[in-house]
């Protein structure tokens, strides 16, 4: 078996790993991070693509600000629309002057392998068997398959980066870990294609026949999502009927003014709120959705995933450079308060937006007067602007 050390060894090259790493590696804290796809693969998925500033100021910190404040879009409000009324989410003018830019997590992982390989940092791809042992005391290890070779890793710790269906989590002692998980009944089928944008600023679309979502990736290239059953195919939805059904959900002049194309990518994604806790077993971190996952709705699965890595990145700053423990040692403590906090707010925002099924006449009242309360109400509009723009961290 080949030997390797490092001082973390981070599993996973999301978002979350390559952030990590790279921050780290700029600092002089040696990383390796191990990665269960293919570079294509890691670099073909498609994700949300909204950023707070919190999340940008972190990923300038880590060197790739270049790209993003050049190609992303900067938004200072959103639209909500209820049938055929629509009203406008101001952003700035509610929050004291915040925005969020859209620049896709593509982009972002791009951005973030492109640097890590300029700067010379390590990540072995399509490594088999990955698995995190003795991460109750302080020499923990990592075992793996690169190119068919048994190798382990030697690390003073371990950063589970390695998503919802991750190693990571799986390696802890079912005692050790509480989850809290909410499944939603239905999906969202989201396309990309290239034509313009139906509006500057993204619509959320609240309708009798289901939530829509008009987003973009650029000026030339459009994103758009419905909710769809959660059993459906792909298969069965054709462009055409995708954007039938698009139109249909929002208010006739904005219909109206959707261009259509042909979809380049088209898939499903299932809904879902999970958190699992704490984020920290000895010396065994989670980080990002390795621990958390929050449905689209209010784009903030990365942006959490961002501030983990930022609260990890403080922990261990202190650890290697500082010899202090206490921030490492309430990692787990500071992450969660602030992820709790985008579950409710996902999940809010979900709720509100959304036809549920099974949703008895009661609930469907309740939740049309949550959303005309949140309309009609300044106070309402400031705390979905405040969340909807990134929490303090
Ligand atoms: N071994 C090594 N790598 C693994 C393993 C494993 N056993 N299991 C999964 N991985 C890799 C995946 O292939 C993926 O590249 O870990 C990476 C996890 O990346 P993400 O799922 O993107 O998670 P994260 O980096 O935390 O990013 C969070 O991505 O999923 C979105 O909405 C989410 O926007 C959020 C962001
Ligand atoms: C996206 O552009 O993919 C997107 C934007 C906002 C959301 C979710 C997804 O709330």
């Amino acid at each position: 078996m080949k030997i390797l050390s490092t001082q973390v060894c981070i599993i996973g090259a999301g978002p979350s790993g390559l952030l990590l790493g790279q921050l780290l590696h700029d600092i002089g804290i040696d990383t390796i991070i191990v990665e269960r796809s293919s570079l294509d693969h890691v670099l073909s998925r498609v994700r949300a693509g909204v950023l707070e500033q919190g999340a940008q100021r972190t990923l300038e910190a880590a060197g790739i600000g270049g790209r993003m404040h050049a190609q992303g879009l900067v938004h200072e409000g959103f639209a909500i629309t209820r049938e055929t009324d629509v009203h406008r989410i101001d952003l700035s003018g509610l929050t004291g002057g915040k925005w969020v830019t859209v620049y896709g997590q593509t982009e972002v992982t791009r951005d973030l392998v492109d640097r890590r390989a300029d700067t010379g940092g390590v990540t072995y791809y399509s490594v088999d068997a990955v698995e995190p042992h003795d991460f109750a005391g302080d020499k923990p290890h990592v075992t793996c398959r690169i190119d068919g070779e048994e190798v382990r890793i030697d690390c003073r710790f371990i950063a589970g980066c390695d998503g919802f269906h991750g190693a990571s989590r799986r390696a802890v002692p079912e005692k050790s870990i509480r989850t809290f998980e909410k499944v939603y009944p239905f999906g969202w089928l989201g396309i990309l294609s290239d034509v313009p944008p139906v509006s500057h600023e993204l619509i959320y679309a609240s309708h009798s026949r289901g939530f829509a979502l008009c987003s973009m990736r650029s000026k030339s290239r459009s994103r758009y999502y419905i909710q769809c059953n959660a059993g459906d195919s792909v298969e069965a939805w054709s462009d055409d009927r995708f954007w039938t059904e698009l139109r249909r959900r929002l208010p006739p002049d904005i219909a109206e003014a959707v261009t259509t194309g042909p979809s380049f990518e088209k898939s499903i994604a299932p809904l879902r709120s999970f958190v699992a806790e704490p984020m920290r077993f000895g010396s065994l971190f989670l980080v990002g959705d390795a621990a958390h996952i929050v449905p689209p709705t209010g784009a903030k699965g990365l942006n959490l995933a961002v501030s983990d890595v930022h609260y990890l990145f403080e922990g261990l700053c202190g650890h290697f450079l500082e010899r202090d423990r206490f921030l490492l040692d309430s990692y787990s403590e500071r992450a969660l308060a602030r992820a709790w906090k985008a579950v409710r707010f996902s999940w809010w925002m979900t709720t509100m937006l959304h036809r549920f099924p099974e949703q008895g006449p009661f609930e469907a009242r309740i939740l049309e007067t949550e959303l005309a309360y949140t309309l009609s109400s300044e106070a309402a509009k400031t705390a979905l602007a405040e969340n909807y723009v990134g929490l303090p961290y």
